[in-house]
Formats: structure tokens, C-alpha cells, sequence
């Protein structure tokens, strides 16, 4: 069964892109990585999506997150949709400030799971689905996200889960409902309360619940 489940090391493929050939570890460096999928160039919901993505490359960056996406089509067709995208954006001249993956043989989409039977080209061919992938530094799935072709992505929502899976890799927390950052976070479960009350030094509280179980606990970061 094609596709990658958390955890796993991510495929260290090699591909053709907008910036030349890559192999995918060396092009993630020790850096934490998202591959972005998009079902076609030339189409307007992928080119809201990656137009968003452009704009917000600095956020990545800042994050240290490199940036790479993929679509069903050549290097040329990618280039020239790039851009359209910059000019959908009103930066036209700018050049797109991440790689585009060409697949226009639709092996990487298959070895990725990413393909969205309900979607066709007009020869009856499936699209590549809105897959996100984001991946650690010790080059390991931390996050996928699988949309239909037909719903554009939020790339706001992926930097705040970003921000989550960062903060979760280094200390003992999980974010809760709706969580930005900032905000208080909650202790996981499997710490003892001992071990909490030493590790968050701004204090951990309880949230009483009918069941009476101490299970809701919170820390300031
Ligand atoms: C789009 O990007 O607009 C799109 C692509 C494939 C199916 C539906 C929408």
C-alpha cells in the first residue's frame, strides 16, 4: 500500500524541480522540511494556494522550515505557472521562493499516496491530492494532511501547527483546541505530577472535572 505513516523516515527520492535535480535529505539539510502537493499547474485553487504560500515564505524561514512543492506537471510548465502565481500575487518579476517538484509521470504522487480518485484530468487521469507533509530534522514524518483537489488549504493554520510540533518535539507539552502561541499549554499525560511540578517552573494548575480525575493540567512556556 503506497503512502507514509508518522514516524516513518521520509523517502529520500530524487526529482526534477524549478531549481534543478534534487535528492530530497540533501535538499532538507538539518532543517525541518514541508512538501506541499497541488493537483495541477494552471488551475485557480492551486494558484490562490501557492501565491499564499509565497507570501508567507519569510514565516517558514523564520521557522526554519524549507519549503518544497509538487505537481502532475513538467519543470516548463512549472516555471511559467510560477510566474502567473507571482503576478496573481501582484509581485509579478519575483521570482516563487521555493522549489516546485515536477511529477509529471506520477511516480512520486503513487510512492506518496497523494492521488485524489475523484479528481481527473481530461484524459481520465486522477490529480494529485492537497497532501501536506511536514518533516523533522531527523528527516521523519511529524505531519500529514490529506485535503481533496477541490478544497484549498489554510496556510495560516499550517505555520500554527508548525509552531506546535516544535514546541511538542522539545518539551513536554501538547497544545490544546485552537492553541497560538503564547498561550498556556497542557502537560502530557504520560508525566507524572511530580516530574511536572519540577520541569515547568511557572507552575502547573488542575482543572477540576466532574469524574474528579486530574487529567486537565496546564503550564505557562
Ligand atoms: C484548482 O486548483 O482549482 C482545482 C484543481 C483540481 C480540481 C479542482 C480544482
Amino acid at each position: 500500500m503506497p503512502g507514509i505513516l508518522l514516524g516513518d523516515v521520509f523517502p529520500n527520492f530524487e526529482a526534477d524541480t524549478t531549481t534543478g535535480r534534487i535528492k530530497f535529505h540533501d535538499f532538507l539539510g538539518d532543517s525541518w522540511g514541508i512538501l506541499f502537493s497541488h493537483p495541477a499547474d494552471f488551475t485557480p485553487v492551486c494558484t490562490t494556494e501557492l501565491s499564499r504560500a509565497a507570501k508567507l515564505a519569510d514565516e517558514f524561514k523564520k521557522r526554519g522550515v524549507k519549503m518544497i512543492a509538487l505537481s502532475i506537471d513538467s519543470v516548463e510548465d512549472h516555471k511559467n505557472w510560477s510566474k502567473d502565481v507571482m503576478a496573481y500575487g501582484n509581485e509579478a518579476g519575483t521570482p516563487l521562493p521555493f522549489p516546485i517538484i515536477a511529477d509529471d509521470k506520477r511516480e512520486l504522487s503513487v510512492q506518496l499516496g497523494m492521488l485524489d480518485p475523484d479528481e481527473r484530468n481530461k484524459a481520465g487521469l486522477p490529480l494529485t491530492a492537497r497532501c501536506v507533509f511536514v518533516i523533522g530534522p531527523d528527516k521523519k514524518l511529524k505531519l500529514s494532511i490529506l485535503y481533496p483537489a477541490t478544497t484549498g488549504r489554510n496556510f495560516v493554520e499550517i505555520l500554527r501547527v508548525i509552531d506546535s510540533l516544535q514546541l511538542t518535539a522539545q518539551k513536554k507539552v501538547a497544545t490544546p483546541v485552537d492553541w497560538k502561541p503564547g498561550e498556556k499549554v497542557m502537560v502530557i499525560p504520560s508525566l507524572p505530577d511530580s516530574e511536572a511540578t519540577a520541569l515547568f517552573p511557572n507552575g502547573v494548575t488542575t482543572k477540576e472535572l466532574p469524574s474528579g480525575k486530574k487529567y486537565l493540567r496546564y503550564t505557562q512556556i
